[in-house]
């Protein structure tokens, strides 16, 4: 899934949502407009972030999430607490073994083998689907892991195993009850489907071992039909995700989870995250309205996590 939005239903979406905007309508400007929005994952947010804030040029983080800005308004600062946050909520253990799947970048898997709140685990597995996402994370990961402490193994592909990717993490004739921790920040909402993923993820988390998310889902009873077509018109989430907090936790408890816990933590989500979006460009301002509108109808950014008994 390499795009948030297909080209046409941005441009579907544009002209349903601000028609006002209908003046700007030049042949040259649609074009980058598509071309915006049909892969946002390849703006690079952070080199960006790089040109322009100097505290950054050291650090040369690469996350691109939606971030937890409860006490900041710094873009990779915010990426970096919401991926805190989700580790916390998972309980890595020591020598363990971790699975962090669409981890973009690596910033996330940079955070096992440095951060010092976070137990260095024995083994960190890794599948994410973009092929230039892989490599940077691939290149930078490897001259991060001192005399290579930490065994690791990363995979460009599916996060859903389909049985054609060579030495998938979830491929349960190998990995069957291997990881004590498996973690999906901001991108199971793309996967085809959840459902599958989280349905694998059982069968590979060791006893006892837990699964974190940082996801989208939807507040009991916003799910009308205009709320389901405006999420379609994202492009970004498949429709068997769509789904309530009631839905999404009995779906965890009918695959087997047990100690299931949602959080909402919109409000620390969201409205920082559209913020930093408009400041981005028009094309990113557009997905920025479109966003408040669903988070209007009921759009929840939550931290989800369960244990397998
Ligand atoms: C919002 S980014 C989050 C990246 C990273 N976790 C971070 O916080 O910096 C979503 C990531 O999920 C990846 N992704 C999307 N669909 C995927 C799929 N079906 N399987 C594996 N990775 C996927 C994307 O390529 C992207 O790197
Ligand atoms: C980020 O900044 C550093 C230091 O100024 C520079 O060497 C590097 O090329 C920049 N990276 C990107 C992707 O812009
Ligand atoms: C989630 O949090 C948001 C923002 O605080 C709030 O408006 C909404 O009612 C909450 N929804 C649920 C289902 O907890
Ligand atoms: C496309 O994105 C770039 C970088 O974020 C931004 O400067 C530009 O204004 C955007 N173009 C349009 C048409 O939105």
């Amino acid at each position: 899934m390499a795009s948030i939005l297909s080209p046409i239903l941005s441009a579907l979406s544009w002209l349903l949502c601000l028609p006002w905007k209908l003046v700007h309508l030049a042949s040259g400007f649609l074009h980058a407009l598509k071309k915006n929005l049909s892969d946002p994952y390849f703006v690079d947010f952070h080199s960006e972030l790089n040109a322009t804030s100097g505290e950054h040029h050291q650090s040369q983080t690469e996350w691109i999430n939606m971030g937890y800005w409860k006490e900041t308004n710094d873009f990779p600062t915010a990426c970096k607490a919401l991926a805190l946050k989700l580790v916390q909520v998972a309980q890595c253990k020591s020598d363990g073994i971790v699975l962090d799947v669409g981890h973009g970048c690596g910033d996330s898997l940079l955070l096992h083998l440095e951060h010092p709140s976070i137990p260095r685990p024995k083994r960190l597995v890794g599948i994410t689907s973009q092929i230039q996402h892989y490599r940077r994370a691939l290149e930078r990961t490897s001259v991060r892991n001192p005399g290579d402490s930490v065994d690791m193994c990363l995979t460009h592909g599916d996060a859903v195993y389909r049985g054609d990717t060579p030495s998938h993490p979830l491929d349960a004739k190998t990995y069957e009850g291997a990881y004590t921790t498996i973690l999906a920040l901001d991108c199971a909402y793309h996967f085809r489907s959840r459902r599958l993923f989280l349905e694998q993820s059982f069968k590979c988390l060791a006893i006892g071992g837990n699964i974190a998310l940082g996801d989208i889902c939807f507040a009991p009873g916003s799910l009308s039909l205009t709320t389901r077509f405006m999420i379609a018109l994202m492009g970004s989430m498949p429709s068997e995700n769509v789904m309530t907090t009631e839905e999404y936790v009995a779906m965890l408890r009918g695959i087997g989870y047990v100690d299931v816990k949602l959080e909402n933590i919109t409000q620390d989500v969201f409205p920082g995250f559209v913020t930093f979006l408009k400041g981005r460009g028009l094309a990113f301002g557009i997905l920025a309205s479109h966003f408040e509108r669903l988070v209007s109808r009921g759009m929840l950014f939550v931290i989800v996590s369960a244990s397998k008994p």
